[in-house]
């Protein structure tokens, strides 16, 4: 059984942290998921990234309802994701590690839910925590044990991009207590407690949002960010899943039973 997922963001194509890896084609209803699987710490970890081994999957066109689908079906039960982001936090900078515990959405023309009524109903799933905090926890342990230091919370807005933000953007999105902000978080984390999944998100601040950088901003100031710190990621990657092997005990938190209301998640 697959019971840990790894979604790597831009700057995380490999699996390269991973023993034994295979190759899994996976049929859903949204489309077949091709992602590796391999193992660490004792644990079979599924291995997707997300904009495509080459990132050729912009944010808006990613099949986030497959690849949580897919995730649900081999058995997974957590899921570290990894997003690189803008800083709109001057106390986060390009470099360091964030626990976001919050989002706003931003997106527009993005399927959403799982649910979209006829056979399968309608669904208003709680997002109270949006990102589980029992998992967050276990993240923070690893960053601790890991020596890196991370940022124990932050609010992440989702825009639909694939453009980056307007200064005047940056601006309205600080005003409503924004720190970070990306283009893929949303609806990944939706459709993970739809599924009833743990889920939590590291975000790598790659660059100060437009307008507080000097210098406009370029994909490849993003890619290099990652780049330069990507011996950090991994560490923390692999401490998580260490974390997670010592106790992943699920039904600890909400996630598990996020629609008892409506007989709990079917594939
Ligand atoms: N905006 C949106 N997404 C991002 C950014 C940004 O500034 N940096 C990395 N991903």
């Amino acid at each position: 059984m697959i019971k840990v997922a790894i979604i790597g963001g831009t700057g995380v194509y490999d699996p390269n942290i991973l023993n034994n890896v295979y190759q899994e084609e996976i049929p859903t209803p949204y489309g077949v998921v091709k992602f590796r699987v391999g193992e660490f710490a004792g644990e079979k970890v599924a291995f997707i990234p997300r904009h495509g081994s080459s990132h050729a999957i912009p944010p808006h066109l990613i099949n986030y309802r497959a690849n949580i689908w897919a995730m649900k079906k081999v058995g997974v039960q957590s899921i570290i994701a990894t997003t690189a982001v803008g800083s709109l936090n001057l106390t986060m900078k390009p470099g360091d590690f964030v626990l976001v515990d919050q989002f706003l959405d931003f997106t527009k023309n993005r399927i959403n839910t799982f649910f979209d009524g006829g056979t399968r109903g309608v669904v208003h799933v709680d997002l109270t925590d949006p990102y589980c905090p029992v998992l967050r926890d276990k993240l923070s342990k690893a960053a601790k044990k890991a020596n890196i230091s991370i940022h124990q919370s932050g609010t992440y807005v989702c825009t639909e991009g694939p453009r980056f933000e307007t200064p005047a953007e940056i601006k309205m999105f600080q005003n409503m207590g924004g720190d970070l902000v990306g283009m893929t978080n949303v609806p990944e984390a939706v459709l993970a407690r739809e599924a009833e999944m743990c889920y939590a998100t590291v975000s790598m601040v790659t660059n100060f949002g437009a307008g507080i950088s000097a210098s406009p901003l370029t994909h490849s100031e993003v890619v290099d960010t990652m780049g330069a710190n990507s011996e950090n990621i991994k560490k923390l990657i692999m401490a998580a899943i260490e974390e997670i092997s010592i106790g992943l005990e699920p039904k600890e938190c909400c996630c598990h039973t996020a629609l008892a209301e409506y007989g709990g998640f079917k594939l």
